[in-house]
């Protein structure tokens, strides 16, 4: 059958009350103008027909997906356990790639991978797995033109790693103090509204859209912190978590659920949750069987238990594993996984205390027990020994735990970067972190880690930053902090500027009003360096903290030095930083393995951007960059808040290219992001310059 190209009724992102983000219709130009037949079935290959079929009744090209196939495609996607493609160029390059030919084994391209040939006039996608003709179709996209111009070689493409999730922090209820969305700077929930789904399933699919666009495939659908309500979600309200997955599943992506360690005490009416406990087995193992009932390709669980209040395995004096390996059991027989959070630690801690350091929690709590997960279980580590800093050393948890499937998670709500106020684009911190090698130049990278062995590792997690803002992500800007970080769990090894580069070619050259060459300019020239900015004027040599406490916003340099939380900064009248040695301090150097171990214990070793994390030294210290721990501090603050002053300047200068109503919100943000930055500036300075006594070299003013 040929498709009908003309008269669908179009629910383009474009024309909804929303941002079409990295998808706008005129991202589909190049596709949507060819002639494009589509061979095989599917509910995603029925997504991709959809998905061509709106592009070419926009741009005037043409669809087939069956017969009569007297076609003159200029663009294949097929799957090639379809069959032969009528089409002489897509079916030689399906023969060439077809395992029996050239002899590379069943599956090559796995269940999400392609591959991408362009050869006499012909761009070719061949995919065995329908998830694989939806990536390499937006593939198609990402590349434009570029698809249809020269000769492509043929190309694998497969995810360096299997599982690529984004977990939101949304609440059902509105909670008292963290709101619908904890941590959540773009407003309400996607899912959820005053206690009930919200149910906006055209807005649900273009969300998808747009996550399979970057290469997402896993979402849980619910705050970590479980309260009452959405306890609830897992039993008497799971009816509206298969809703959010029926919308999400044509664009491939897994629904999980956080749960509570204690729902068989909540829910269940049991007097305990304890793991080695029968009846609590039974709980676990029919509710389970309950959700795949509706929801058959349920992801799984998520849990942070014994962490921050809480319940979890500690109550009956079992330990994590124990925990884990409960739901495991419970989750092994559907294939769904429970993924355990390792941020456990005390957090009533006495700040008198000095023998305590939170930055050893994860390690101490985790590392005895490598070997003792069930296979199912995915341990997801947050990627700094704290919490989510613009700048920690990489949590050593990821290099003690070979026998366990680890998840590295990331933070792209900007908690601690920003809260989507401040342009903070975090690709090139994240490229970091995943090219860390915890082992020295020729071990692995934390990547590997995150990727496993045969693919058996738990990917990377971050926290989204999407909400029912216009804009998706509240400030613009921040959507390509969603962006990269789909693109980087496909592939960790992209370059964060080329991440940048696809971001600005898909979501603001199609609509840019002129010349492009100055938009995409200003846009590399604001958000390159803005994590480094960030970092700059906030708080130095990898301290941490420093922040409003409760809500995280703006500076506050004592704001947690003498609360429960084990965020300290130790600063007095001679220097600042703690002490993390094992010679004299906490000992946290010693959870890393060599050359790590080695390098962090040294105050000569230890890289700058890091020193007071690991080192409690005078304001005279003079670090690598030959400048003095003091005299550094002045001089990035001062230059932090130059460089918002230069973004706002730029800004301003495109604001004819640009959809007026985006550009305000940047330039309203921009303003923002400015004060509190001068805000930030003056008082570390300040406070800085008054317990050290020393002036600034240049004699800039401090107050
Ligand atoms: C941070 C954050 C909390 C969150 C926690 C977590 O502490 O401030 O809101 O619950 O991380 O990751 O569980």
């Amino acid at each position: 059958m040929s498709v009908p190209v003309t008269g669908r009724a179009s629910a383009d992102a474009g024309e909804s009350a929303w941002h079409a983000a990295w998808l706008p219709p005129a991202a589909f130009r190049e596709l949507g103008s060819r002639g494009v037949l589509v061979h095989g079935d599917g509910l995603l290959v029925d997504t991709v027909l959809d998905e061509v079929s709106r592009a070419c009744a926009r741009y005037g090209g043409r669809v087939w997906h069956g017969p009569p196939w007297q076609v003159d495609a200029e663009l294949v996607l097929a799957l090639r356990e379809a069959g032969p493609v009528p089409n002489a160029v897509a079916e030689a390059a399906r023969l060439g790639a077809t395992p029996a030919v050239n002899g590379t084994g069943g599956g090559a391209l796995g269940d999400e991978g392609y591959l991408l040939a362009r050869v006499n006039g012909v761009t070719v996608v061949l995919a065995d797995a329908p998830a694989g003709l939806l990536y390499g179709m937006f593939h198609v996209v990402r590349l434009g033109a570029a698809a249809f111009d020269d000769d492509l070689p043929p190309r694998r493409h497969r995810p360096a790693l299997d599982r690529r999730m984004l977990d939101h922090w949304d609440n059902v209820a509105v909670h008292p103090v963290s709101g619908q969305v904890e941590r959540g700077y773009a407003g309400g929930s996607l899912f959820w509204r005053d206690g009930a789904a919200r149910r906006e399933p055209a807005r649900l699919r273009d969300y998808a859209r747009l996550l399979a666009a970057c290469g997402v495939n896993a979402i849980s659908v619910n705050n970590v912190n479980v309260h009452d309500t959405e306890a609830l979600l897992l039993t008497d309200r799971l009816g509206d978590v298969a809703e959010i997955a029926e919308v999400l599943r044509p664009y491939g992506i897994r629904v999980h659920l956080a749960v509570t360690f204690a729902a068989p005490v909540v829910l269940g009416g049991l007097p305990t949750a304890d793991p080695l406990d029968e009846r609590v087995r039974a709980w676990w193992a029919a509710a389970t069987r309950r959700v795949y009932q509706r929801i058959p390709d349920f992801g799984g669980y998520l849990v942070k238990a014994d962490s921050e209040g809480r319940p979890g395995p500690f109550a009956y004096g079992r330990d994590h594993a124990d925990g884990a390996n409960l739901l495991a059991e419970a989750l092994a027989p559907h294939g769904g996984v429970v993924r355990w959070r390792a941020f456990v630690y005390d957090h009533r801690q006495d700040w008198r205390d000095r023998s305590t350091d939170r930055a050893r929690a994860a390690h101490d709590h985790f590392a005895p027990l490598d070997g003792r997960f069930a296979d199912n279980v995915i341990l997801q580590v947050k990627f700094g020994p704290i919490d989510f800093q613009a700048r920690e050393p990489v949590s050593p948890v990821l290099a003690a735990m070979p026998a366990t499937r680890l998840a590295v998670e990331v933070q792209a709500t900007q908690e601690y970067t920003g809260q989507q106020r401040h342009v903070c684009y975090l690709g090139p911190w994240w490229s970091e972190v995943l090219r860390f090698r915890p082992w020295g130049a020729a071990g692995d990278t934390i990547a590997d880690v995150a990727a496993g062995r045969a693919g058996a590792g738990g990917g990377l997690v971050a926290v989204s930053n999407v909400g029912d803002d216009p804009f998706w992500t509240g400030h613009p800007l921040a959507q390509a902090n969603l962006y990269a970080f789909g693109r980087l769990a496909w592939d960790p090894l992209l370059d964060p500027g080329a991440i940048l580069d696809e971001w600005i070619d898909l979501t603001w050259l199609p609509v840019t009003k002129g010349d492009p060459a100055p938009v995409r300019r200003t846009m590399h020239a604001i958000m390159d360096d803005s994590w480094r900015t960030y970092e700059r004027y906030t708080a130095p040599l990898g301290v941490g903290f420093m922040v409003r406490p409760g809500h995280h916003y703006g500076p506050d340099v004592d704001g947690y030095e003498y609360t429960p939380w084990g965020t300290y900064h130790f600063a007095d009248r001679d220097g600042v930083g703690v002490d993390r040695t094992r010679a004299t301090g906490t000992g946290f150097t010693d959870q890393y393995p060599p050359p790590w171990s080695e390098v962090y214990e040294s105050r000569e070793r230890c890289p700058d951007e890091l020193l007071l994390f690991f080192h409690h030294v005078p304001y005279r210290h003079v670090l690598h960059s030959g400048r003095t721990v003091i005299q550094h501090i002045y001089d990035t603050h001062f230059a932090g808040v130059e460089e918002v002053a230069a973004m706002r300047e730029r800004w301003r200068l495109v604001a004819g290219a640009v959809d007026p109503a985006v550009h305000d919100r940047v330039a309203e943000r921009l303003d923002e992001q400015f004060r509190s930055a001068v805000e930030w500036r003056d008082q570390i300075n300040t406070y800085f310059f008054r317990k050290s006594g020393v002036p600034d070299a240049h004699g800039r003013r401090i107050h």
